[in-house]
């Protein structure tokens, strides 16, 4: 069996958990479902990093013995992480009696071959981000010395100690070497280039002990002195493996397959000194180290200083309140939102307000209507005695493009998971959630039960119901317990293996499904508005508006007034407050018989479908709409046209005998208001 080894940074315990460290450690727990759905033996760690000169100092400033503090902090972590639904893991103290003699041995083995020496150090220390500074590396300012990575730190100490050190300098040809022949060993690909030009200026010896800071690793045959935190902390991932007494585990968990780790500690840290002390030791250094970006909050840097962290569990209570949905379907959305609201690799901005975009949206809307639209018309044409939600259809004529699209999505889904592209993995299930809604859209079993159609009508229910099983595979990594309440309403109870994905008409005939609730309740504007109100002993953060604000005063008139066009007359902005503009998803399109010009659209409009007439059969094959965002007049008097009535006008552009229909440039939930 395949073994994968994943690490995430071990965290300071001066902080309590923030979404910042929560990311990190959900994306591992992604991975490494991912990895155990598809039958590797995965060994997972995380923990905390405790041996820090500020966390002395925040047990202090709190008037507590250090161990107490600690202790009590390393809880919360691993509640948070329980709370999140961070599966099986190795939880590593840097505190505990086996990482302390890991740090002991190998300090010695370092010591034996001759890459520390003692010497006279003089340099600047930030204890902010526990790194030593050369002078030349921190200029001075204004009579302090800033930290250079961090401004907003307390300027940096001057430390003059006799201490050890690491011969670094010794590596950076074995460092760069190692680069060059493991493609993919340091991910993403431009933080790769950071590294090797930080290595290609130089490298220096770093100072990996401290004298008279009293917490921390003792030195093996000097207490006088401690071992240098960063240097301590690195080491916990052989740790875990094993190291030094357990050679069968070491041999078969090192390398370790994956650090992530944030940007912040990437290049000097997991990129530079880990793998060179690895080589010092004699031992590999990792298979690959990826540095994700970071999360700022509404515009700005989270800090502890600003006091402005988002602490995940909080922010999970608060989307359970808004939403009325339950607090494990509240947290799986945080997990979703994380990882689908920016790439892995890149810096993005938390906001409320997108987050109840995408709990709305994607969740409530997108993801949750199909399976709830196909288990309702389950429940009234196929109920039978012991199957009061009825029961699974049996198959009909093969639905070509949605069963054939699953595997395509499944190799989107799989190598994006295996590129630690968590974005793209949600894009391309998303992919699949939207051919779902279009498929139900186009075949409309609604019209089949009208019809009578019951054999059509049982195909179609039925392969909708398959193409729900489906997504529960692959959003079982990322949202565990809502893949796991969609199964059970799918009549399913088992965890999915990864490879069910890639099975067809693989729920049986005639199995009794559960009732169809909805798993992702919308969040209307009067239950953020509560919900709110409800959470006020929090700080306040802006909410974007789930229904539409008051109309904004008109405009005073400037002097660059837009011309008025010939032969329209100006209207005020109330004027344009009458026209209600939403968009809308087109969920079918067919050609309207006898009619050139007529396109018969449906479109949803979040919480209602709308039947519309289009003029676009010249411009548009009906297929190319079908999933399509459009710009909808929603409050048009109703019109008759051809025998059907249309419920409404779709935007488009004219030119040059051209028409182009006007479409929202992010997916924008269904029924969103356009002002
Ligand atoms: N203790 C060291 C790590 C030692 S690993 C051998 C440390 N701890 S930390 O508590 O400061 O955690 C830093 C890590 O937390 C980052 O590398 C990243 O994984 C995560 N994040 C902290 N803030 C973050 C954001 N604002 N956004 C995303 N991730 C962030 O450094």
């Amino acid at each position: 069996m395949s073994r994968f080894f994943l690490t995430t940074p071990i965290y300071y315990v001066n902080d309590v958990p923030h979404i910042g460290t929560a990311y990190t450690t959900l994306a591992a727990d992604i991975l490494a479902r991912f990895h155990r759905a598809r039958g590797e033996e995965v060994l997972f760690s995380t923990g905390t990093d405790e041996h820090a000169t500020k966390v002395l100092r925040a047990a202090e400033a709190r008037g507590m013995n250090v161990r107490e503090f600690v202790d009590g902090m390393a809880g919360r972590f691993q509640e948070a992480w329980r709370e999140l639904g961070v599966d099986d893991h190795v939880f590593i103290r840097t505190s505990e009696a086996r990482h302390i003699a890991a740090g002991q041995e190998f300090f010695r083995r370092l010591q034996e071959r001759g890459d520390i020496y003692q010497g006279e150090y003089e340099g600047w220390y930030c204890v902010g981000c526990e790194t030593f500074f050369a002078a030349e590396e921190a200029p001075e300012k204004e009579g302090v010395r800033p930290c250079p990575n961090e401004p907003q730190h307390k300027p940096l100490e001057l430390v003059r100690e006799t201490n050890y050190f690491f011969a670094l300098s010794r590596y950076g040809d074995r460092l760069l070497e190692w680069i060059d022949a493991n493609p993919g060993c340091l991910l993403p690909e431009f933080r790769k280039n950071e590294v090797v030009s930080f290595i290609k200026q130089g490298l220096r010896d770093v100072c990996i002990t401290r004298s008279a800071v009293g917490w921390g690793i003792p030195v093996p045959d000097d207490d006088s002195q401690v071992i240098y935190v960063w240097f301590d902390a690195l080491i916990n991932y052989i740790t875990v493996a094993g190291f030094p007494n357990d050679a069968e585990s070491m041999d078969a968990w090192w390398p370790a397959s994956l650090h992530l780790v944030g940007k912040d500690i990437y290049v000097r840290f997991h990129c530079t000194l880990w793998p060179a002390m690895l080589m010092a030791a004699g031992l590999k250094p990792p298979r690959c180290v990826f540095g994700h970006g970071f999360w700022m909050n509404e515009g700005t840097k989270m800090s502890k200083s600003l006091g402005n962290f988002i602490e995940p569990l909080k922010l999970a209570e608060w989307l359970e309140t808004v939403s009325g949905s339950t607090r494990p379907i509240a947290r799986d959305a945080v997990r979703y939102f994380l990882f689908r609201e920016m790439p892995f690799g890149e810096d993005g901005n938390f906001s409320r307000s997108s987050l109840v975009q995408r709990f709305n949206g994607d969740l409530a809307n997108d993801l949750g209507n199909g399976l709830n639209r196909a288990l309702n018309m389950v429940r009234q044409n196929f109920v039978r005695e012991g199957a009061p939600d009825g029961e699974t259809p049996p198959p009909s004529e093969a639905e070509v493009r949605l069963k054939a699209l699953a595997p395509e999505i499944h190799a989107r889904v799989t190598a994006s998971l295996e590129a630690i592209d968590l974005q793209g993995a949600l894009t391309a299930i998303w992919d699949y959630v939207a051919a779902l809604n279009g498929y139900i859209g186009e075949r409309a079993p609604w019209v089949l039960a009208r019809q009578g159609k019951r054999d059509e009508l049982a195909g179609v229910l039925r392969h909708a119901l398959e193409g729900a099983r489906v997504l529960t595979v692959w959003l079982s990594p990322v949202m565990p317990v809502a893949s796991q309440e969609m199964r059970a309403q799918l009549g399913l109870s088992s965890t999915p293996t990864w490879e069910e994905a890639l099975q067809w008409d693989a729920l049986q005939t005639g199995a009794p499904l559960g009732s169809p609730v909805p798993i992702f309740p919308r969040i209307d504007r009067k239950r953020l508005e509560e919900g709110n109100r409800i959470m006020s002993g929090e700080t306040p953060q802006s909410v974007a508006p789930a229904a539409p604000a008051p109309t904004p005063a008109p405009p005073a008139p400037t002097a660059e007034a837009p011309q008025q066009t010939e032969g329209i007359a100006t209207i005020g902005i109330d004027d344009f407050a009458k026209v209600e503009l939403r968009v809308a998803v087109v969920l079918s399109a067919e050609r309207v018989p006898k009619a050139d010009k007529l396109l018969h659209l449906k479109v949803s409009l979040g919480d209602e479908e709308r039947t519309v007439l289009a003029g676009l059969a010249e411009y548009y094959q009906p297929e190319t709409l079908v999933g399509r965002r459009v710009v909808m007049v929603a409050n048009l008097a109703p019109r008759k046209l051809r025998g059907l009535i249309s419920q409404g006008m779709l935007l488009a552009a004219e030119a040059d005998g051209k028409v182009s229909l006007l479409q929202p440039d992010t997916e924008l939930p269904a029924g969103a208001r356009i002002r």
